[in-house]
């Protein structure tokens, strides 16, 4: 709609459409598609009153309905952004309705934009991303977020934020689930393909979203496991583990950060001006914004770096955090500091046009409205489905496989199928299973029955329940959709799957943690099966039948008792919508088990954090004073890397082009590896280095450097090639310059990082 204006009336009429014309019957520079971004900022910037620069720095919940008080809000412009978090983000009627408000009255019309955590999916549910990063398959995350975004951006969403991206060493903290693992080489991958899914080559394209990297920085880091909790992380390892992958969602054109809870080595990271302006804007020029957390600009004060909400304002502001999400400091209180000269309308101005920025880029100001149809049709789309149940297949881990239990061939007739995750089909989606309707979503057992054909008999039977009453924590009923989990165990469930085992030939014992023991707030200090589920297993086990694990999880498990005695264990994760069928899929061999760890299993919570990439003792291996346990092996229970196949792989010796190798050189490295078994597989030739002597500090005793999957048939051999860079050898010193040292490198191609034999080379000066 145009609205031609009167001249005297171009400074007071509301805005009424995207055209607005200016005195001389002309576009405003800003509204003027064709105008470059930066014009359109510096125009509206310039038009706007002090009040509506501080509106648009404040995030605030997206209201269920438009009532009397967000109209208001909205009117006077008090809001830059809403944050969704209910079923009301499943349509975009509402947000069409504050769209319209914002740019049809309001003076200027600027959108709001409108955020919802889309992490692994939104209405289908993808495995969680520690799973999808078992892939080893970037573009398969790529995939899945794009799908992600189709389905979000069809409900009016604008934003997310992911990719969370933060390194994690501790299982005990709940969060390891939403990133990629310990390894911040493979991070750096992940984080770029997730930005590469929502954004697409054209961010203002209808089926994509902005990605917002998060949690900037060290989050994953938490003392004793326990969200929101203290790190201390000293430079060197913060420029070589934690900031990596941040670096790497900027290149890949990330247009938003968010500022972690955590206090970081002293100074919470929502006022640490260090990482937020020093790093993130100065070395690396992100040019986009900065959204705080949670209410994590508030919290300067429980920090104890801000005595009041003033100075957590004018701290975060000018630590180089743009928009406050909930907490009120900037809109109650940077007004007046303006006018006292406390904080400065530069650094509001700049926060502003960072904010404005990212809103042009996206295409709100030309296009602010969202299709309410498109919606009805964008869900649950059948290419969706199938990803869902082909990521769930590739995610899946297989541990352990004793005399070739798995896969399940029709020899194995009777199947009985136990344990409380076998058929509750809501645990499957995870932690953050945005819109997912429990009535859309498929369970282990579901799955089996669809596909199993009639060469199997099923018989299922609970075993247990999933959690016993009077357990520290019990899972919250987290959504609408998600009805409370079943009944505590019966007096004879145990007994009943015992009866049912026997009279098997095989047992599938699905076991795990409930989805909400994982994820935000979801620490925990043991890492074993909750309630009485390894009473279960120990009671199923003593029948001396062949007991195949499946086990969904938001985290490595500390499990050697299971490992001892089951004959094959899956870690499935929490796989999805659709991704039961994958995880049956590769129970029955119809896919192949390819994914390998990329967090370590412990043995014992004791012996967290625990990371393959971790520097040398002065007294590393075995014996005596060398600071191994006295009561448990040192060694983890399964390594990073780690994986079985169907088939057995054997890797060759690692060959290099050279032995010595000069800086303007690369080096070349190769390694055969055979498929030694009777059915075709994925093997994943690992590549790791470790530098031995290194000028800034230790180096890990190894650091992935590349990968590659290969799919090899019975008895075939292929030569798998791999070429570094000296750059690809190098590191950051702890004032963050990257060095390359000559000397002496190790280099291995391996199956994990726990096993094979490394070539040697010297990099010569
Ligand atoms: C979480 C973020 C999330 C935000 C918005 C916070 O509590 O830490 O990861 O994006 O809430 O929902």
């Amino acid at each position: 709609m145009a609205a031609v204006v009167s001249a005297a009336d171009t400074t007071s009429v509301y805005h009424q459409g995207w055209i607005d014309l200016n005195k001389d019957g002309k576009k405003n520079v800003y509204e003027d598609p064709s105008q470059p971004v930066e014009r359109r900022v510096n125009d509206l910037l310039k038009r706007m009153t002090l009040d509506e620069k501080i509106g648009q720095l404040w995030q605030i919940d997206w209201p269920k309905r438009v009532d009397a008080q967000s109209a208001t809000r909205l009117r006077n412009g008090e809001v830059g952004s809403y944050l969704g978090s209910d079923a009301t983000v499943e349509t975009p009627l509402v947000r069409n309705q504050l769209q319209h408000i914002a740019i049809e009255e309001t003076r200027l019309g600027i959108p709001p934009i409108f955020g919802h955590d889309v992490i692994h999916g939104f209405r289908t549910v993808f495995p969680i991303p520690l799973a999808v990063a078992c892939a080893w398959e970037p573009e398969l995350f790529e995939r899945t977020e794009a799908i992600a975004a189709r389905e979000s951006a069809a409900a009016g969403i604008d934003w997310t934020f992911a990719p969370m991206v933060d390194l994690a060493r501790d299982p005990r903290w709940g969060r390891i689930a939403e990133g990629f693992g310990e390894d911040p080489w493979l991070g750096c991958l992940y984080g770029a393909a997730c930005v590469r899914g929502f954004q697409g080559t054209n961010v203002a394209d209808a089926d994509r979203v902005v990605a917002c990297v998060k949690h900037y920085v060290g989050y994953g880091a938490a003392e004793g496991g326990r969200d929101y909790n203290t790190t201390e992380i000293p430079d060197y390892t913060l420029w070589n583990f934690y900031l990596p992958q941040f670096k790497s969602c900027v290149d890949a054109g990330v247009l938003t950060v968010m500022s972690s809870f955590n206090c970081l080595s002293g100074v919470p990271a929502s006022g640490n001006s260090y990482t937020l302006t020093d790093i993130l804007r100065n070395e690396w020029n992100f040019r986009g914004f900065v959204v705080s957390d949670y209410e994590s600009v508030g919290e300067l004060v429980d920090h104890g770096v801000a005595a009041n909400e003033a100075d957590a304002a004018r701290i975060a502001l000018n630590a180089g955090v743009d928009m406050e999400m909930i907490s009120k400091t900037y809109r109650d209180t940077l007004k007046v500091q303006i006018g006292q000269g406390t904080v400065s309308r530069r650094v509001l101005d700049e926060a502003v046009r960072r904010v404005l920025r990212v809103k042009f880029q996206k295409g709100l100001f030309d296009h602010p409205y969202v299709d309410e149809t498109r919606y009805l049709s964008a869900y649950l789309k059948p290419d969706a489905l199938a990803l869902s149940r082909e990521a769930a297949a590739k995610s899946c881990v297989l541990l352990r496989d004793e005399h070739n239990v798995l896969p399940l061939t029709p020899e194995t007739k009777k199947i009985a199928l136990i344990g409380p995750l076998a058929d509750l089909a809501q645990e499957m989606v995870g932690p953050w299973h945005s819109r997912a309707h429990t009535n859309e979503l498929v369970s282990l057992a579901q799955a089996i029955r669809d596909d199993a054909g009639s060469d199997f008999k099923i018989s299922e039977t609970r075993g247990c329940a999933l959690f016993e009453p009077g357990v520290v924590k019990v899972p919250r009923d987290i959504s609408n959709y998600l009805p409370l989990k079943g009944s505590p165990t019966g007096p004879d469930e145990i007994r009943d799957a015992v009866s049912l085992a026997k009279s098997s030939d095989v047992v599938v014992l699905a076991v795990g943690e409930p989805l909400d023991w994982s994820g935000e707030d979801g620490s925990r200090s043991d890492l074993g099966l909750p309630g009485l589920q390894q009473q279960l297993f120990d009671a199923l086990a003593a029948t001396g039948k062949p007991i195949v694990v499946v086990l969904f999880s938001g985290r490595p498990l500390a499990i050697p008792q299971i490992t001892e005695k089951a004959a094959a264990i899956l870690e499935a994760w929490f796989p999805g919508t659709e991704g039961a069928r994958g995880v049956a899929d590769v129970l029955f061999g119809r896919a192949e088990p390819s994914g390998r760890l990329t967090t370590t299993f412990p043995r014992a919570v004791g012996q967290v954090p625990f990371y393959y990439n971790h520097y040398n003792t002065g007294r590393p291996g075995f014996g005596e004073y060398k600071g191994n346990y006295v009561d448990i092996p040192t060694i983890p229970l399964y390594p990073f890397g780690y994986g079985l196949a169907y088939t057995t792989f054997e890797f060759g010796q690692p060959r290099l082009n050279a032995d010595k190798i000069s800086f303007a050189g690369k080096v070349d490295a190769s390694v055969t590896v055979t498929n030694t078994g009777n059915r075709a597989g994925t093997a994943v030739a690992e590549l790791y280095i470790r530098a031995l002597s290194a000028s800034a500090g230790s180096r890990p005793v190894r650091e992935l450097k590349g990968f590659q999957k290969v799919l090899l048939q019975p008895g075939e051999s292929r030569t798998v090639k791999f070429e570094l860079t000296t750059h690809d050898l190098g590191y950051f010193d702890a004032n963050g310059h990257w060095l390359v040292d000559p000397g002496l490198y190790q280099l291995w191609i391996s199956k994990d990082s726990a096993s094979g034999e490394p070539a040697w080379f010297d990099l010569e000066k």
